[in-house]
């Protein structure tokens, strides 16, 4: 069954909508799957990436996720599966720089607070798992700010990972790195995607990386004009 499903998605912008950003995209995402979104800049990935992760909406088109029909949800349901069930590792969600690693990767919890109802304990002890596995635990207590490029990358992948999210959605993680970092994170990500079963959906415009994915879509002026799958 098709975990994500876009259908004849149109976004765009402008007065009279003159601007089409992304042009009649259809794709899907099956449960487990790693995907990346690859394409030049301004082709239209993050808006894509967005639609994807339900924090934009489509000018036109249909988005399935789980068999729902997401145009057809109430918008504190869509905030409920946003909130419960997908992580986040994008740029401009920067992290509090003076507050603590720990407080940092804390804030998903807080925000689906209500619907979970953990103990501030059980809750800290869900921060340090997530910690843990991006190997940062023993900078809990560390300032944001004092962290080094690749660990406030993993610190945004702790805290993707807090919720145990069923899809984690990452634009450009790996930029801004040098190669050793970025081979790191590249590994990491892999192996939450291998070992937890969550989906992956990345964006990059690194081709090597691209290619280490279960599927590519490639972007050009809004349309997917190349698709591949790695079948081994
Ligand atoms: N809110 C907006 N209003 C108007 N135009 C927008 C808006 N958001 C994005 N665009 C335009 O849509 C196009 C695609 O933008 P998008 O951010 O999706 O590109 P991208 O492929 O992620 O690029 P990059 O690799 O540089 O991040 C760009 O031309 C951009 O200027
Ligand atoms: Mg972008």
């Amino acid at each position: 069954m098709n975990f994500i499903e876009l259908k004849n998605i149109n976004k765009s912008y402008g007065k009279n909508q003159q601007y089409k950003v992304l042009k009649g995209i259809n794709l899907t995402i099956q449960q487990g799957e790693s995907v990346a979104i690859v394409g030049k800049s301004g082709s239209g990935k993050s808006t894509l990436m967005h639609i994807l992760a339900l924090l934009d909406i489509p000018t036109s088109g249909s988005i399935v996720l789980n068999s729902m029909e997401i145009e057809a949800l109430k918008e504190k349901k869509v905030n409920q599966i946003r909130n419960e069930q997908f992580g986040f590792v994008f740029q401009q969600f920067f992290m509090k720089p003076k507050d603590t690693v720990l407080n940092n990767v804390l804030l998903p919890l807080q925000i689906a607070s209500e619907s979970y109802k953990l103990s501030a304990k059980q809750r800290k002890i869900k921060v340090l798992e997530a910690l843990e596995a991006v190997d940062l635990k023993e900078k809990a207590l560390s300032r944001a700010a004092d962290l080094s490029g690749g660990q406030k990358q993993r610190v945004c992948i702790a805290r993707a990972l807090v919720n145990n999210p069923g899809v984690i959605f990452a634009d450009e993680p790996t930029g801004n790195l040098d190669s050793k970092t970025s081979d790191k994170i590249q590994t990491l990500l892999f192996d939450i995607n291998k070992a937890k079963g969550i989906t992956l959906v990345v964006v990059t415009h690194d081709d090597d990386f691209a290619k280490k994915f279960d599927r590519q879509f490639y972007l050009q002026d809004g349309e997917i004009i190349k698709e591949y799958s790695n079948d081994n």
